[in-house]
């Protein structure tokens, strides 16, 4: 089972296990960490599940959709390593951290 490390908007980090056929968002919502609203459910269409993807770990995900690249560019907390969490793997050993809320 794939272990994530993801630290909260209040800076606390914390290791999860994630189904290994569940997006990062859902994996984080199913371990009870719920300060990501994830209006949407999943399907790409809000930004609330804005994390930022530690540095070296960007290449090792799947690229950004069009769709992902526009919904981020809403937010004005985004940066080189911002992505949406429902658009990931949960991949393990992934570090994210919950992006301040728009
Ligand atoms: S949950 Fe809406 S875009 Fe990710």
């Amino acid at each position: 089972m794939p272990t994530l490390t993801v630290t909260t908007r209040s800076g606390e980090t914390r290791s999860i296990a994630a189904d290994p056929d569940a997006s990062v968002m859902r994996a984080i919502r199913d371990a009870g960490i719920d300060e990501m609203l994830a209006s949407c459910g999943g399907c790409c269409s809000c930004a609330t599940c804005h994390v930022f993807v530690d540095q070296p770990q960007l290449d090792s995900l799947p690229p950004m959709s069009v769709d992902e690249d526009d919904l981020l560019d809403i937010s004005e907390h985004r940066t080189a390593c911002s992505r949406l969490s429902c658009q990931l793997p949960s991949l393990d050993g992934l570090r994210v951290t919950i992006a301040p809320e728009d």
